[in-house]
């Protein structure tokens, strides 16, 4: 009896202290400014349209700010910080050269602070513009869980360290994608991503003339695609030349992505690399087929959601920036 009384006291207890101790992961809601901001997405939605319909070509570079985003310290938009006289941020790391959208973002986020001051999040706004960019380009929707809110670090040797590089083979894009909680399936998925924009030669130059520092191609491309990619890409050290990543719908997100990498046609190594793992060449070779846009569709919002949960901070962590590009 006395046992089974200790138990009963104890039990809640050793409960209580099992939920302190795990990681709780901070909640994110849909709907979260429904009352504080009802017309937040609203907002963005409207803002994203004048944008996208002037650029349609930055439904690509807004799409990729939320990722470089949550790869570096979570979604905490320590993507949008300025560097300082003290510190050099996260957009001036040699991966971040090549964003784009940052204006983009301010323009949305001075509406909704006018709608809403202090309010919503710039890590909520990327994401928003995230899935909004790709509903824009023709791709499914998705319901963003909301409620992060902004970091006040932001480091250039963390962004350089911690993004995927372009010649990232499987085991690194699974290790990094691991690292932020994401799975093979969710690479497969996001990959996927590169349906819509450009990339600058020097990202897959090497494929072209300097494999493995052995003065030739990339055996695993497609030699008439790397043939007609030699055509605009001149050199390894061409900057200025820009190449559809999606030839003829870059600014569409569809599957043609996926036909592509099964064609030995992706542009990238890591886009090469997924025929080189039995699962995520399944994915791909079942995508190009055609037959399956729905569930490409279904899975990307999905692995979206997971991408936009990565270390979030939430609560009275952090803050609510007023300008994204600098701390209040
Ligand atoms: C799997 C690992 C990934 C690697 C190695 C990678 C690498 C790259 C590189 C090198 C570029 C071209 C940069 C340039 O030369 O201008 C690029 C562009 C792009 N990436 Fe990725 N990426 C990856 C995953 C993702 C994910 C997960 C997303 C989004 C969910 C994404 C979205 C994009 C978009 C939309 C562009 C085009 C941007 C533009 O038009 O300016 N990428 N990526």
């Amino acid at each position: 009896m006395a046992i089974k009384s200790c138990l009963l006291v104890l039990l809640p207890i050793a409960l209580l202290l099992l939920a302190g101790s795990s990681p709780a992961a901070a909640q994110l809601q849909v709907g979260y400014y429904s009352k504080t901001c009802p017309n937040a997405e609203a907002i963005v939605r409207g803002e994203m349209e004048k944008i996208i319909s002037a650029a349609p070509s930055l439904a690509g570079p807004l799409l990729r700010l939320h990722f470089h985003d949550c790869f570096v310290r979570g979604c905490d938009a320590s993507v949008l910080l300025n560097t300082t006289d003290s510190n050099l941020s996260e957009r001036d790391a040699k991966p971040n050269k090549s964003l784009r959208g940052f204006s983009s973002v301010e323009r949305v986020k001075a509406k909704l602070e006018a709608a809403c001051p202090n309010t919503v999040s710039c890590a909520d706004v990327l994401a928003i513009m995230a899935r909004d960019a790709v509903v824009l380009a023709k791709g499914p929707t998705w319901p963003v869980p909301l409620g992060r809110r902004d970091g006040k670090v932001s480091s250039a040797t963390e962004a350089a360290d911690q993004l995927p590089p372009a010649f990232a083979d499987i085991p690194l894009l699974t290790k990094i994608f691991a690292s932020n909680g994401l799975d093979v399936k969710d690479l497969a998925v996001l990959s996927g991503a590169h349906t819509l924009g450009t990339a600058h030669c020097p990202s897959y130059a090497s494929r072209l003339y300097d494999f493995s520092g052995a003065h030739s191609a990339d055996p695993s491309l497609d030699s008439e695609y790397a043939d007609r990619l030699r055509t605009r890409c001149k050199s390894v050290g061409d900057t200025a030349t820009l190449s559809e990543m999606d030839p003829g719908s870059y600014r569409t997100f569809d599957t043609s992505y996926y036909r592509n990498v099964a064609k030995r046609r992706g542009l990238f190594q890591s886009d090469a690399a997924l025929l080189t793992d039995v699962n995520t060449r399944e994915y791909v070779q079942r995508i190009a087929t055609g037959k399956f846009d729905d569930v490409f569709f279904k899975d990307f919002g999905e692995s979206m959601v997971k991408m936009g949960n990565v270390g979030v901070i939430t609560g009275a962590e952090g803050e609510i920036r007023k300008k994204c590009y600098i701390v209040n």
